[in-house]
């Protein structure tokens, strides 16, 4: 069975990895997830241009009954300088997205001058969607704010770029985002970011769960997936075909990136749950893939990746 994907002539022998953020701080969970037999990449924690500790905790809560997730970590990163030494020094034969997340449009541009300088040769995910950086708006619910970086990064940056996206809500949005990304020569787009702003409350103590924000955060998991497939599925059926999707958000099954992968998915990302079962997370999904695909006689990814069929 061929489990493989391509992004920018990079290949991938396994469709899965981790969702930025999560099992990806250190040099130690890098190395863990590109050590697993079933990964077909590793992503960096978003970088910030220097250290940062994150929010105040907690600031990460698992829902009961597997519902998912909400956080607000606050980009805790080792910076920019850590990952760049991890992503140059690593021998390793699969692909290495490196993910950036600035706090200004000048700090973005300046990591990706660093970025086209180095020798790094791998792919660079310009994260446009962090909900948690207190008095930092999503970049990318500002269309204007991301034309305009996306139209200087592209002015300079040559390597392999994508973006990642926070969740769409309206048709319109998905029709503007889209008219904007296929301007640019993105080599993906990643959907999506944790649904921002939500909030979870403790039926005990009638208290917010975690504490940045008076309790808001991002939320992940089972809840979001059928806003990641939507959104997975629009921007598929919207943006230029040499532009790929990392489908990221709601995967706890192997179903669930089977889904993923039916809305047009090249690549998927696992985060909540990567983080309540740990990197073995990757073989149980990969082996419940496996046997969907089997049952329904694929050989496969290309065979059923974007067949989704709808209602006449
Ligand atoms: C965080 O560090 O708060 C999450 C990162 C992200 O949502 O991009």
């Amino acid at each position: 069975m061929n489990l493989t994907a391509t992004i920018a002539g990079f290949n991938f022998e396994h469709v899965m990895l981790n969702a930025a953020g999560v099992m990806c701080q250190t040099a130690e969970e890098l190395d863990s997830v590109l050590a697993s037999a079933h990964t077909g990449a590793v992503v960096t924690k978003s970088a910030t241009t220097n250290l940062r500790p994150g929010n105040p905790a907690p600031r990460y809560y698992e829902l009961p009954n597997t519902l998912g997730t909400i956080n607000s970590m606050g980009l805790p990163n080792e910076g920019f300088d850590y990952y760049m030494d991890y992503v140059t020094k690593k021998q390793s034969q699969k692909p290495i997205f490196f993910s950036i997340a600035g706090l200004s449009k000048q700090e973005n541009l300046d990591m990706l001058h660093q970025l086209q300088d180095s020798e790094f040769s791998g792919l660079v995910e310009l994260n446009l969607s962090c909900p948690n950086v207190p008095g930092k708006p999503q970049t990318a619910y500002d269309f204007e704010a991301t034309q305009a970086i996306l139209t200087e990064a592209f002015a300079f940056f040559k390597k392999p770029l994508g973006v990642k996206l926070p969740p769409y809500f309206d048709i319109v949005h998905f029709d503007d985002i889209a008219n904007i990304l296929n301007q640019f020569p993105l080599a993906f787009v990643n959907t999506i970011n944790s649904i921002g702003n939500g909030l979870v409350i403790d039926d005990d103590t009638d208290t917010v769960v975690i504490k940045p924000k008076g309790g808001f955060g991002g939320i992940g998991g089972t809840l979001v997936k059928a806003t990641a497939l939507a959104n997975v599925r629009a921007l598929r059926l919207r943006l230029n075909p040499e532009i790929k999707i990392i489908g990221t958000g709601g995967v706890t099954s192997g179903r669930d990136v089977y889904d993923h992968i039916l809305c047009g998915a090249d690549l998927v990302e696992v985060g909540s749950q990567l983080a309540i079962e740990g990197v073995a997370v990757f073989e149980r999904l990969e082996r419940e893939l496996a046997d969907i695909i089997t049952k329904k006689g694929y050989s496969s990814l290309a065979e059923f990746r974007g067949q989704l069929k709808v209602i006449a």
